[in-house]
């Protein structure tokens, strides 16, 4: 696993200074994710825009933003974060099937690249927001292009059925609204077809389909400067390397030559193998046929595994002692589905031993929560072969409390 950037004893001492449990990006691992896209697609030259979602701490967004990447926001939280750890406005766009009224007057004011509205309501309600501000709304569509991606079904979002996007038909009734009005600019079409997507087969199909639409509404004089084709590009658990270029091979042919700009929107590819999530054991037992690790981090901190069934690949910090055995890493949080692994195997680790989970950098702290009344974990960056330091400070039982009223 990855040894070379996530060496045990570096790993040893951000545990002894941060303590655990805490998550831990590799600057290195970030950046290579971010050179990879780049060589992958510099034919095409497109717009990245990194999906804040899947991890939006501020000095990953820092890195991403000064390797010259845009940003895409699935709401106003989140386009304040963008705006604060320096991404610039014309490199930002906006997701996300359900924006309020005041988040797309936030993106209006902001001056971002576009909205990817995902409904006539919504495509009304930001004619209604720019009419205000006396300006032009730079719109895109989600388009469900309805193919299948062949990833787990609660991350699947290109499917005809599922909540995202538009059909072609809607669609094009909307863009030629849209045309009519004083304050709407249709200047892109987007798709996102799922997460943790590891063929390029549905991208290709899925571009075709885009490609033709948006050539189809050229000749009925409604004419797109954006080709946005979404994220989802997988990594595979606990690999060191996500490689963009088969994606870049299946998306690449179908623009080039077509005059449109191609953004791209990858959140996990670039995180995950980013980050591991460092836990001690507190205790063991045994469980009926079992044998239970019970860490110090648990679902509230990594909900991957109980959300999804994602198997996050356990090793322990250091060289382990007996013959190996089969472990279920669970939490302290009330619930069974609390686990972060099953079945993980390992040399019998004693109370107070270090584990790290891999590929924990996208989804991890991001959708990480205070259920149970547990603060959530410290971050750290690893910035050189020995270096690292605090990216965001363990939370306290003070800051439980913090927004609550008697
Ligand atoms: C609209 C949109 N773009 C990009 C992404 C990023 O996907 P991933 O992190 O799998 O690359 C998502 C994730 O769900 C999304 O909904």
């Amino acid at each position: 696993m990855l040894s070379r950037y996530f060496k045990p004893s570096l790993l040893k001492r951000i545990a002894a200074g941060a303590g655990t449990p805490v998550y831990v990006y590799s600057r290195a691992v970030f950046l290579r994710q971010i050179a990879a896209y780049k060589k992958a697609f510099r034919s095409l030259d497109p717009l990245f825009c990194y999906a804040m979602k899947s991890n939006s701490s501020r000095a990953l967004c820092a890195l991403a933003a000064r390797e010259g990447w845009g940003a895409d926001v699935v709401s106003g939280g989140e386009l304040y974060r963008a705006l604060k750890a320096g991404f610039a406005p014309p490199k930002i766009i906006f997701s996300g099937v359900g924006k309020t009224p005041e988040e797309l007057e936030f993106a209006l004011k902001t001056g971002i690249l576009f909205v990817n509205a995902e409904s006539f309501e919504e495509v009304l309600e930001l004619e209604r927001a720019a009419a205000k501000l006396k300006t032009r709304a730079p719109l895109s569509l989600r388009l469900n292009p309805d193919v299948e991606p062949h990833t787990h079904k609660y991350i699947t979002t290109g499917r005809l059925g599922s909540k995202f996007g538009v059909t072609f038909e809607e669609a094009r009734k909307i863009y030629l609204y849209a045309a009519e009005s004083d304050y709407l600019e249709p200047v892109g079409a987007q798709f996102h077809i799922g997460s943790q997507v590891h063929s390029p087969a549905p991208y290709a199909l899925a571009a075709r389909r885009l490609a033709a639409f948006i050539l189809q509404l050229a000749s009925s004089g409604v004419r797109l400067k954006y080709a946005d084709v979404g994220g989802g590009w997988g990594v595979k658990e606990g690999s060191e390397m996500s490689d963009p270029a088969p994606l870049a091979r299946a998306v690449a042919g179908v623009f080039s030559g077509t005059g449109l700009r191609v953004i791209l929107e990858p959140g996990r590819s670039v995180s995950a193998p980013s980050g591991v999530l460092l836990t001690r054991v507190v205790y063991r037992k045994r469980g009926g046929h079992k044998n239970f690790l019970i860490v110090d981090a648990a679902m509230n901190d990594l909900i991957r595994p109980a959300l999804y069934g994602a198997r996050h690949p356990v090793a322990l910090v250091g060289p382990g002692r007996g013959p190996e055995k089969l472990y279920d890493i669970v939490g302290a949080v009330c619930e069974t589905g609390d686990f972060l692994a099953e079945g993980a195997r390992l040399r019998e680790p004693a109370a107070g031993r270090l584990l790290a989970v891999y590929s924990a950098g996208a989804y991890g702290f991001s959708m990480s929560s205070q259920y149970n009344s547990r603060p959530r974990a410290a971050e750290v960056l690893i910035t050189g072969p020995s270096s690292w330091r605090l990216i965001r400070r363990r939370e306290t039982y003070k800051d439980l409390v913090a927004a609550e009223m008697k």
